[in-house]
């Protein structure tokens, strides 16, 4: 069985999950803590003061976990490691048996015809590293380097399709700009010096791993269509899709960050920050890129009629702008709009000559319909199934348009720790019960494995 990158001749499908967010065990095997546990201890940093400590336990029910991918038809199983299970200081010594837990994970994956692909960083840092200064320092970036050839050598015999980030725009900016996520710190323009840094970590990383031999690393990037609500917030929309696209896309294709970026951002003509040669190591790094997509933006000059968006402080520099939020919208308040991913898949190609994963794409829902099914209550989540129909369709509109995009993987298997919203909102296709943690398939996991079956027959 090849685990390498779809071909593309049909759209493959997957399921992704993020370590944080489901493994829990956070202390055992010698795992180190992340900045997630210190974060999610401080008080209203999540929505009902939880953490991921114990999450869905899916350390100890993986293989229950990856029954529940196969029984999707899913081909693929986009997971993430734990850099403070591999490397608890962050630097130094290797933790042995977090290398052994991955291992049997992606074994697991591989007898039941899964193939599993691994993201390096899911926004779980080492504290260690954070306690010299996390994301804002270079070495955090020389480190994480190290720690990926650690991973590679350990499962590169077996998996094949790498991601360095996923989503390395929440780590610099609700991290470091908004203090929404990990670390937690409200410091501006210093989200663009982690920015930086973040794409330095995946330029140093991605040489090390081709030099390995590895031929699909990719990057996943939550990008975003930025619609101006009105014409005189036109401006503002460039700058919001500089900060939010361009940062990441312009190093990748062109090597270079673009002066309206610049103009915005001046901490990145900091040629201490940006040293010659970081942007050459990004250029051209990638073999594969991933798109997580859930909701499209309206920009509008600043309107204090209108609530403050929770993430307008992620974009130092940036003219200032309310969100329009149309309706409808799901329980996490993110408007659905699938024209927003056929566009940016459209054009996301266009922009790289990439091929494309979706890497993510789902919706929270409060999941309070109950009907009886097999398994005794089964949530009928036709909200959920609605919008994978619509962005499911929205993704095939984008290939028959031209775009190279290879796979739809849902976000997410499993309800799970939603960062910043604690347990309150749910994206999963299978429900967890809160008290035992027991797995039970939602309408939209039997909706979607139907869907995978009939696609691929
Ligand atoms: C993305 C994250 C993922 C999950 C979804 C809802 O930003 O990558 O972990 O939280 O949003």
């Amino acid at each position: 069985m090849t685990t390498h990158l779809p071909d593309g001749s049909t759209l493959a499908f997957g399921a992704a999950t993020a370590a944080y967010q489901i493994e829990g065990a956070h202390t055992e095997d010698g795992r180190g803590p992340s900045i997630w546990d210190t974060f999610a201890l401080k008080p209203g940093a999540t929505r009902d003061g939880r953490d991921g400590s114990v999450a869905c336990d899916s350390y100890h029910r993986y293989e229950e976990d990856l029954d529940l991918v196969a029984g999707l038809n899913a081909g693929w199983y986009r997971f993430s490691i734990a850099w403070p299970r591999i490397i608890p200081a962050g630097t130094g010594a290797v933790e042995t048996r977090g290398l052994d837990y991955y291992d049997r994970l992606v074994d697991a994956a591989l007898a039941r015809g899964v193939q599993p692909t691994a993201t390096l960083y899911h926004w779980d840092l080492p504290q260690a590293l954070e306690d010299r200064g996390g994301w804002l320092e270079r070495s955090t970036a020389e480190a994480f380097a190290d720690y990926a050839m650690v991973v590679h050598d350990r499962l590169g015999d077996r998996v094949d399709v790498w991601a360095t980030h996923n989503e390395p725009w929440c780590a610099a900016y609700l991290g470091y700009a908004a203090g929404i996520h990990a670390p937690g710190r409200k410091e501006g323009g210093a989200g663009h010096r982690a920015a930086h840094h973040l794409n330095l970590a995946h330029g140093l990383a991605a040489a090390r791993l081709h030099e390995a031999g590895v031929t699909d690393l990719g990057i996943v990037h939550n990008l975003a269509p930025f619609w101006p609500e009105t014409p005189e917030a036109a401006g503002a929309a460039d700058e919001l899709d500089a900060v939010r696209n361009r940062i990441w896309l312009d190093p990748l294709v062109d090597g270079a960050y673009d002066d309206e970026l610049l103009r915005v951002a001046p901490e990145l003509a900091d040629p201490q920050l940006v040293r010659d040669g970081d942007l050459a190591l990004v250029h051209g790094s990638a073999d594969w890129l991933g798109v997580n997509y859930y909701t499209p933006f309206r920009p509008t000059l600043a309107d204090p009629t209108l609530a403050t968006h929770p993430e307008v402080e992620a974009y130092p520099g940036v003219t200032p702008v309310s969100f329009v939020v149309r309706e409808p919208r799901t329980d996490i308040g993110w408007e659905v709009d699938d024209l927003g991913l056929e566009q940016l898949l459209v054009d996301t190609h266009k922009r790289t000559g990439l091929p494309i994963i979706v890497t993510e794409n789902g919706a929270a829902y409060p999941d309070d319909t109950l009907v009886e099914g097999a398994a005794g209550h089964v949530v009928d989540d036709q909200d959920r199934i609605g919008y994978l129909r619509g962005h499911i369709a929205a993704t095939e509109r984008a290939r028959a348009a031209g775009a190279d995009v290879r796979g739809y993987i849902v976000w997410t298997l499993l309800d799970n720790f939603e960062w910043a919203e604690g347990y309150t909102k749910t994206f999963g296709v299978v429900h967890i019960d809160p008290q035992d943690l027991t797995r039970t398939p939602k309408a939209s996991y039997h909706w979607l494995a139907e869907h995978i079956g009939s696609a691929s027959s």
